[in-house]
């Protein structure tokens, strides 16, 4: 059957490099090897039912959650293929308590922050999972922090340190410097959505013949919505301005587009997407439930931190609730748990007006 010849993601990301004259080539082979272990594991996912991949491995994560089989098979596709693609310099894993060196002798300029497999409360029951993804530069010989983004505020001449090992610091830097952010969420399609700092766009995968083809061209994320998306089995550990805010998108009020739809399907990267596409906002607020994540339950470095670099680049916003915007936080340490509150801009706003206690 004849299928017209739409924009393949390698093709997109080729028009974007020579949109820099300046690059390298780098960021483009690292993005296409990374494509290369989403391919992999969606395979893998679509098999799930069939091939022995469901179920627990047995395993406790450094997050002392259970591993699943299919969250440990994500996190070995990815280690194993980008140790030796010869673009990093260091990664970090949610399933991995330290840092992952690269394949000595293959050490390049970027680092890799990664969510494997995210929602895998959902893995046994066919919903819709994902993988995250953060791209930073390495830092330089000085310790100084690399360019924010690629080419709009270029501090000083940068020399990576070239081929030698990176470490935690070339890892943990600040949401506004990152180079390239993305997911990829295996649903009824498996799509991959990602921003290199020049818009976002979204590609399907045509199974058959093993290719993402644009479908999403320049997404923007509607400025105001009308779902809302929290897990309120948690209402009762919320703080006073957390709760009247949900209240609030309850309450009837047709003219201002209230009540809103609550929609939360437990897998942070398919309840974003939604949002992303629909528009929405999504909370994962700081709660009182367990006195050792009083941030909530969400990393910075592989889940915050990329999503909000995707949302402010389709026009939404990403704060903690606490008076920070996402992409301003400075990462202390690898699996840093933060409040999550990202979306519709007006949404945003409003939110934050109540939970600073201005409304
Ligand atoms: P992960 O599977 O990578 O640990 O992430 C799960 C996260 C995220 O996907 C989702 O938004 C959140 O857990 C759901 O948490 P609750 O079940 O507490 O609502
Ligand atoms: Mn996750
Ligand atoms: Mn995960």
């Amino acid at each position: 059957m004849y299928r017209p010849l739409g924009m393949t993601v390698s093709r997109h990301i080729m028009d974007l490099q020579r949109m820099h004259p300046e690059a390298t080539g780098d960021l483009s082979g690292l993005l296409n090897e990374l494509i290369v272990a989403a391919k992999t594991i969606s395979a893998e996912v679509n098999m799930a039912g069939l091939a022995d991949v469901l179920g627990m491995s047995g395993k406790t994560n450094i997050q002392g959650e259970e591993v699943q089989k299919l969250d440990e098979f994500a996190d070995n596709t990815i280690k194993r293929r980008m140790a030796r693609c010869g673009y990093l310099c260091v990664m970090t894993s949610e399933e991995e308590e330290d840092i992952i060196p690269v394949r000595e002798g293959y050490e390049g300029k970027y680092t890799l922050a990664f969510d494997p497999l995210d929602g895998s409360s959902n893995i046994d029951v066919n919903v819709s999972i994902g993988t995250i993804f953060s791209i930073h530069r390495r830092k330089s010989d000085d310790g100084k922090s690399p360019f924010g983004r690629r080419n709009t505020d270029i501090e000083e001449e940068w020399h990576p340190a070239e081929g030698k090992p990176g470490s935690a610091l070339d890892i943990l830097q600040k949401g506004c410097y990152q180079v390239a952010a993305g997911y990829i969420i295996y649903g009824s399609s498996t799509m991959l959505v990602f921003t290199t700092g020049e818009g976002v766009h979204g590609f399907t995968l045509d199974p058959s013949v093993g290719e993402f083809y644009l479908s999403h061209p320049e997404i923007r994320i509607p400025q105001r919505s009308k779902y809302f998306s929290v897990n309120e089995g948690n209402y009762s550990y919320w703080n006073d301005n957390m709760r009247r805010y949900i209240n609030y998108l309850k309450e009837q009020d047709k003219e201002n587009g209230r009540p809103y739809s609550s929609r939360y399907i437990g897998s942070l990267v398919a309840d974003f997407h939604r949002n992303l596409i629909t528009g929405g906002i999504f909370l994962y607020p700081k709660d009182n439930k367990d006195p050792a994540k009083p941030s909530g339950k969400l990393r910075l470095l592989y889940e915050a931190a990329p999503l909000a670099y995707i949302v402010e680049q389709a026009g939404g916003r990403a704060i903690t609730g606490d008076g920070r915007e996402i992409m301003e936080i400075e990462p202390e340490e690898l699996h840093q748990r933060v409040p999550l509150i990202i979306g519709s801009r007006y949404d945003i706003d409003e939110a934050e007006a109540f939970l600073d206690g201005r409304k």
